[in-house]
């Protein structure tokens, strides 16, 4: 089977849009999110992610995580952790869990600042050129 690159444009179920950089030597990465859904329902902007690959090992597909500073638009903070695959046709999925963390204004109400979803990525073809 084909090796998994997490470098590129991706595209989750709800249509967000990811972009990573070249992942280095050493498995760091960098990229941009844009979400396409926010917690207050406001216009999102792109906003900073970091995330770090295992080495992928013999045959198999890393797993990886990263974090997403939302950006001018929240106080809020994600973690994804997931896994890289690609099917017999070469096509590239990340699945991924994530927490989503607000900021609360009080240790009482500490219990209701943490979000737990799914979200799968495929590639999104760029065009040409
Ligand atoms: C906020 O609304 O305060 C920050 C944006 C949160 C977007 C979440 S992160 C998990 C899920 N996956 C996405 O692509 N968007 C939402």
């Amino acid at each position: 089977e084909r090796k998994c690159h997490l470098s590129g444009l991706w595209r989750n179920e709800q249509d967000s849009l990811m972009e990573i950089s070249a992942v280095r030597d050493d498995g760091d990465f960098q990229g941009k999110y844009l979400t396409q859904v926010t917690l207050a329902g406001v216009c999102a902007r792109v906003s900073p992610l970091k995330g770090a690959q295992q080495h992928p090992g013999e045959g198999g597909w890393p797993t990886f995580a990263f974090t997403v500073r939302w950006d001018k638009f929240s106080n809020a903070t994600t973690a994804f952790a997931g896994q890289c695959f690609v099917d017999t046709g070469g096509k590239e999925t990340l699945t991924t869990m994530w927490l989503l963390r607000e900021a609360v204004g009080s240790l009482e109400e500490d219990w209701k600042a943490t979000r737990v979803g799914r979200n799968v990525f495929t590639r999104k073809r760029t065009p040409k050129g």
